[in-house]
């Protein structure tokens, strides 16, 4: 049964577009004028950063996307069992929606309709990667919101005749710190019925070596990818890095167990950045820290849980146990 034509069975709705604009000079201000200096992560998913990214995710070494994606085709049919005909799958920080092909594709294959609610900042890529979607199968509908995680969640119709599975893919958890994840979990658990459930990708820790090299890739695309940044600076805020100038460096952080991306200046520099009128110095091997990635142990996830009002109510691995699914229930009290 086709429901009807692609635009019929798609909405998006946009909130608080200004904000994202008006923060990225404040926040490259802050950043580069701070006593370490540092850039925030969210500014590497431009247009080319999204597909630098998409490029990060089928290297030998990122064995992130494709221990995921097996962890999720084992596990797709025994997930969307659990769940009744009216399930609503909504999805924090789609981007590209790959993997989530997968959790669709099992619940199409248990119903004759699903519905899909991707999340996330890039107006762009929820369009492109919905009217994908939407050509692939008929049977799909598709209500997106372009906002960030807050907000879009807020703006969920929680129906009680519903059920919702909210998905968390790809270890996007680990660019925020403990604090943050936990405000972000008591959000959604707020917001969960008792029959709602939340899927989480983690990413473990493990041998340090496999992890540095996860992003430190031979072929230099996440080199490529964190110089990206200074390139989107030059851009948007008229800056003249000279790309030459700077390199890439990961490292594993054993003791809070995280990688840290880092941006280091090969020599004394400096730079100006027009719009925002200012001259930024650079010792030689000063760096601008990028991002970091935590990595979590199986303690670090059942406190995660407990914490904020859930608990882990399945969880699934690679045959290795590099990378983690969590299905995540409302605590009963
Ligand atoms: C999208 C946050 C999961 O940390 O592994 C990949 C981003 N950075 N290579 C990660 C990233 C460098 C990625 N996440």
């Amino acid at each position: 049964m086709t429901l009807s034509g692609v635009e019929e069975r798609f909405s998006l709705v946009t909130i608080d577009k200004e904000i994202f604009i008006n923060n990225f000079s404040e926040d490259v201000k802050t950043g580069l004028t701070s006593e370490s200096k540092y850039l925030p992560f969210v500014y590497f998913y431009d247009h080319i950063g999204s597909q630098l990214f998409e490029q990060i995710c089928e290297l030998p070494e990122y064995y992130l996307t494709r221990t995921e994606t097996k962890i999720l085709e084992a596990n797709a049919d025994k997930i969307a069992s659990q769940f009744s005909e009216k399930t609503v799958l909504v999805e924090l920080g789609s981007g590209s929606s790959t993997k989530t092909r997968i959790l669709i594709e099992a619940f199409l294959e248990r119903q004759s309709l699903a519905h899909y609610t991707p999340i996330d900042v890039s107006h762009q890529m929820l369009e492109e990667s919905s009217y994908s979607l939407l050509e692939a199968y008929p049977d799909l509908e598709i209500n997106a919101i372009a906002a960030r995680y807050n907000e879009g969640i807020d703006h969920l119709d929680i129906k009680t005749d519903q059920q919702n599975l909210i998905t968390w893919l790809g270890s996007s958890i680990g660019n925020f710190d403990r604090s943050e994840v936990a405000t972000l979990l008591r959000h959604i658990q707020k917001i969960m019925l008792p029959n709602d459930r939340f899927l989480v990708g983690i990413d473990l820790q493990k041998d340090k070596t496999i992890v540095e090299n996860a992003y430190n890739d031979t072929q230099g695309i996440t080199a490529e990818f964190n110089l990206n940044l200074l390139t989107h600076v030059n851009r948007e805020l008229g800056g003249n890095f000279d790309l030459e100038n700077f390199g890439h460096k990961a490292i594993y952080n054993e003791k809070i167990g995280r990688i840290e991306m880092y941006l280091i200046s090969h020599i004394d520099q400096k730079v100006f950045i027009r719009e925002l009128d200012l001259e930024v110095s650079f010792a030689a091997n000063e760096t601008i820290h990028t991002e970091h990635s935590f990595k979590y142990s199986l303690d670090d996830i059942d406190t995660l849980a407990e914490e904020t009002g859930l608990y882990v109510q399945e969880q699934w691995f690679d045959t290795e146990r590099l990378f983690s699914l969590n299905l995540f229930a409302p605590a009963v009290d």
